[in-house]
């Protein structure tokens, strides 16, 4: 039995934890030969696939090493073109994969499920730092995103109380406050603003000023996708040929120029940018993602193919590629955390105190 894995899309810790527990899972449960696809579906859209095989060895002293040893692109859509999506067929053919690992995002498993109705056999496994993925409650890198943010807001709380200032801090997220919700909860930030949840200038403001008074500085902890109530969100960049043509960044910055002018004390912007996505795994994010890597791996082996790996309930699982490819999972408006972020006084930026 031959397998492929790749990683697509933006990297994130665990990565490698996963491709490990795939690998090891196959080569040792069923002696299957496991083939490392290059810089993600690129590797497979190249007129002469760029793979290489992985051994015990080869995946052996990875597990808490950030980033993807197979290297990634989120520049790269197969479906954008029947002569890629062939040659991408074509390639898995000869190169003789029973089935291909996709270690993606959201973007990754819609190509995979595209490739899957054109006849390749996948098992996706859920990637990102966002934890934005429909039908999986805790994907893997996410927990150390947020360790990551919530270090950088305790370093934030110092200097802000030395200078009695606002600082804004801004973290990754996408359309989904995830990450902004429980580094802002774990940071102690005053002020948590979600993309989810339309923040009213006059209310920010509000909070600041009243802090200005009694305890001189705060802390505001926004998710780069949040927009002001009728406003916009803040575009950085369009990517054409990406899968994710939108990326978003520097609310902070539109954030402080709002609200600068309304307050006494001087008003600070951080933009966490991709900090948040480097590094090593938290212990928690190698264990998830080992657990993912040998779910997949068992999914091959029982033939259980064009599904992905999944935590549900706190269990791991498996759902069809095609319930996950449409939408994201965003914060819903009566999740736990957001109750108890306004009964412990924290403002989410929408109503006046
Ligand atoms: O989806 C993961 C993510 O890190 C988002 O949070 C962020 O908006 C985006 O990727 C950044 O992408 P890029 O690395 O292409 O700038």
């Amino acid at each position: 039995m031959r397998i492929g894995i790749l990683t697509g899309g933006g990297d994130c810790p665990g990565l490698n934890a996963v491709i490990r527990a795939v690998a090891k899972s196959l080569l040792r449960q069923c002696g299957a030969q496991v083939i490392g696809i290059e810089d993600g579906f690129v590797g497979l859209m190249a007129d002469t696939p760029r793979v290489r095989e992985l051994t015990w060895e080869s995946v052996s002293g990875i597990l808490m090493r950030g980033g993807t040893i197979l290297g990634t692109s989120n520049r790269a859509n197969p479906l954008c073109s029947e002569a890629d999506t062939d040659r991408v067929l074509a390639h898995a053919r000869t190169l003789g994969l029973q089935a291909l690992v996709v270690i993606g995002g959201d973007g990754s498993m819609a190509i995979a499920h595209g490739l899957a109705q054109r006849g390749l056999a996948i098992v996706g496994v859920p990637k990102t730092i966002d934890n934005d993925i429909v039908g999986c409650e805790r994907s893997f890198g996410f927990d150390t995103a947020v360790a990551t943010v919530t270090e950088a807001i305790e370093r934030l709380q110092t200097t802000a109380q030395s200078h009695s200032r606002v600082m804004i801090v801004e973290t990754m997220g996408r359309y989904a406050g995830w990450i902004a919700l429980e580094a802002g909860l774990a940071g102690a930030a005053d002020v948590i603003l979600l993309p989810e949840i339309d923040f009213d200038l006059d209310a920010v403001a509000a909070v600041c000023r009243a802090r200005e008074r009694r305890q001189r500085y705060t802390i505001i902890c926004i998710g780069e996708g949040a927009k002001p109530r009728g406003g916009e969100r803040t575009v950085q960049q369009r990517i054409a040929d990406s899968p994710e043509p939108i990326r978003l960044g520097g609310v902070a910055h539109v954030l402080r120029e709002q609200l600068q002018p309304r307050l006494d004390s001087e008003v600070r912007a951080t933009v966490l940018g991709h900090v948040q996505r480097g590094g090593s795994p938290t212990p928690f994010d190698r264990v998830l993602a080992t657990q993912f890597g040998n779910e997949a791996a068992q999914l091959i082996m029982q033939g259980q193919y064009n599904r992905m790996v999944t935590l549900h309930g706190g269990r791991l699982g498996h759902v069809a590629l095609a319930d996950v490819v449409h939408g994201t999972r965003m914060v819903p408006r009566d999740h736990p955390l957001l109750r108890a972020a306004r009964q412990i006084g924290v403002s989410l930026g929408d109503t006046l105190a």
